[in-house]
């Protein structure tokens, strides 16, 4: 399941609004014969291009996502499952989609099914599906580097760089998995970033950026209106699944409620400035108890640097 999960994540940047889907098959002694993984959107579907050409009677199937039962751009997999003798299939978790009806139709066929092998690994890699077909929504994430202090920038805004290379690397990385990015007018005058996406989408509701910034030789959409809720659910509508924002802590503080996952890095450095901008600026509380709370799924090292990835308990 694991190897499943790496190839699944080969397709990132290329299948949304499709999920990412790895497979393995294993001939009847338990050989590995061969593998697949969706690769774009409307292209085969990971367990098609893993059964493509090869002779599978009586061996297993490996697949992160259950197997489609349905007609919807490609033929249902499971019929080219039964078609092909397999005898066991082994599942990381179930479909949300409610269409999708995979294991009963391969149990009917008297294929042994194993559920929920690295669930919780699977359901991680397919949040933003998840959250799609469930709620029917965008997937919002925001992505943040600071100072062990908590600060993302100096009082007079100078942020390049606090995290290492090796983080910054890891940033491009995590852009791929997001349909579209977005920023601010304050932090474009504050940075002149430059940001590969093929979808930059820039908050200016007061024309503060001139259009000669960086970004715009790059290629971004400047929104001159509200950046909130509103504007998300339109960019929904237009088919961006998911959106990672990458801005100050004014903005990351707007947006906190209505955040489904956070990339926090932090580097080991502290400005020691009261005045600093914070990560998340939006409130002032006189109760600790009144803090919001999150839940931390990973923490990961680059560099010098750690990556904490959490998500609203
Ligand atoms: N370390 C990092 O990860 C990182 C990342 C990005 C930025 N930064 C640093 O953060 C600093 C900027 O932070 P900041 O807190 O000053 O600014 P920010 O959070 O990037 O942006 C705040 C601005 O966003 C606009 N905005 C807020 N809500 C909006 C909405 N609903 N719709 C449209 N626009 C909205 C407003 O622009 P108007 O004023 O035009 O209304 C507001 O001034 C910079 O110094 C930059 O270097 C650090």
């Amino acid at each position: 399941m694991r190897q499943c999960i790496e190839l699944a994540k080969r397709g990132e940047g290329a299948v949304s609004p499709n999920p990412l889907v790895g497979c393995i098959v294993l001939d009847a002694a338990g050989n590995k014969i061969s593998e697949g993984r969706h690769e774009k959107y409307g292209g085969n579907h990971a367990e098609c291009n893993a059964l493509q050409g090869v002779e599978a009677q009586g061996g297993t199937l490996i697949v992160n996502l259950e197997p489609c039962s349905h007609h919807g751009k490609t033929p249902p997999c499971t019929d080219l499952i039964i078609e092909k003798g397999i005898k066991r299939v082994v599942i990381g978790m179930r479909d949300p989609n409610p269409l999708v009806n995979g294991v009963k139709q391969l149990r009917e066929a008297g294929i042994e099914v194993i559920e929920g092998v690295l669930e919780h690994e699977c359901r991680r890699l397919n949040e933003v599906f998840v959250v799609n077909k469930t709620e029917n929504r965008i997937f919002v994430a925001i992505k943040t580097a600071a100072t062990l202090d908590g600060k993302t920038a100096t009082a007079n805004g100078s942020s390049k760089w606090i995290t290492s290379e090796s983080a910054r690397a890891e940033v491009r990385n995590i852009r791929k998995r997001y349909d579209a990015i977005m920023t601010t007018s304050a932090t474009v005058l504050a940075d002149d970033p430059e940001m590969e996406h093929k979808t930059k989408i820039i908050l200016d509701r007061n024309s503060r950026l001139s259009g000669n910034e960086k970004i715009f030789q790059q290629g971004a959409h400047l929104v001159r209106g509200e950046g909130g809720i509103t504007l998300l659910n339109e960019l929904y509508e237009l088919g961006i699944m998911s959106v990672l924002i990458e801005a100050g802590g004014r903005f990351n503080g707007e947006m906190l409620e209505s955040t489904d996952k956070i990339y926090h890095f932090i580097a080991p450095k502290i400005t020691g400035d009261n005045s600093a901008k914070s990560c998340f600026d939006f409130r002032k509380i006189t109760d600790i108890n009144d803090s919001l709370n999150f839940q931390i799924d990973s923490v990961k090292h680059f560099g010098p640097d750690i990556l904490l990835e959490y998500y609203p308990k």
